[in-house]
């Protein structure tokens, strides 16, 4: 499973970059919110450092509102990948982009017959909201499980995105169920890297150094 990052703060996607293990952000218009930017300055910037998938949202409800803002997202850089709603319009505008080479990602999926859906509509990636699902008292694992079982039956190549991630527990169990990539937020990337086995045995290595006999 890869690592996406989901944010628009350019200090978090720096910082998980020169970790290494970045393979995508994600964007949507609630994070870019939080942010005082521009979004499509901040998506160049973003484009710029990072070699992998950018998902960038559309606003416009409409499909030919979403296919005239997706182009001009797709424009900015080649790693753009234009964010769709699971909608009967988003569907048509993932169509119209399919058509064009140009990457989609159809968000706030529910359901495995959404992904299904989008999938059919020549996705790229889907991505399913766990945490939400979590929120209301069902099991987003279980439809990430049942999306990941439908597209190896059928031999679906649209990635799954493990999405609205809230703790570490969703990452590893994301992965054993058949998510292509997770979008995390910041704090839980930083949560992965904690144990506390690793801290005491950095403790101990290093007090053993400093208390060495020879130089
Ligand atoms: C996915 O692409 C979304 O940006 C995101 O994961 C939403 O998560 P939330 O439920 O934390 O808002």
């Amino acid at each position: 499973m890869k690592f996406f990052i989901d944010t628009a703060n350019f200090d978090e996607i720096k910082e998980a970059h020169a970790w290494g293990i970045l393979s995508g952000v994600t964007t949507n218009p609630s994070l870019v919110a939080k942010e005082n930017i521009s979004f499509h300055d901040r998506l160049r910037e973003i484009t710029a450092l990072v070699d992998g998938s950018v998902s960038a949202e559309v606003i416009a409800l409409d499909a030919e509102g979403m296919i005239k803002e997706g182009r001009e997202l797709a424009a900015i850089a080649p790693n753009i990948t234009v964010k769709l709603p699971m909608t009967p319009e988003g569907l048509k505008a993932c169509a119209v982009f399919t058509k064009e080479n140009i990457k989609t990602n159809v968000t706030l999926i529910f359901s495995a017959n959404q992904a299904l859906l989008a999938a059919r509509a020549g996705a790229t990636y889907v991505s399913p909201f766990l945490g939400r699902l979590d929120d209301i008292g069902h099991d987003g694992m279980e439809l990430i499980a049942k999306i990941a079982q439908i597209f190896d039956i059928h031999q679906i190549d649209t990635e799954i995105i493990a999405a609205s991630i809230r703790h570490p527990q969703h990452i590893t169990d994301a992965a054993l169920n058949g998510a292509h990539i997770s979008t995390t937020p910041f704090k839980v990337l930083q949560q992965l890297f904690n144990h506390p086995l690793t801290d005491k045995g950095i403790e101990g290595f290093l007090a053993d150094w400093n208390n060495r006999k020879s130089e």
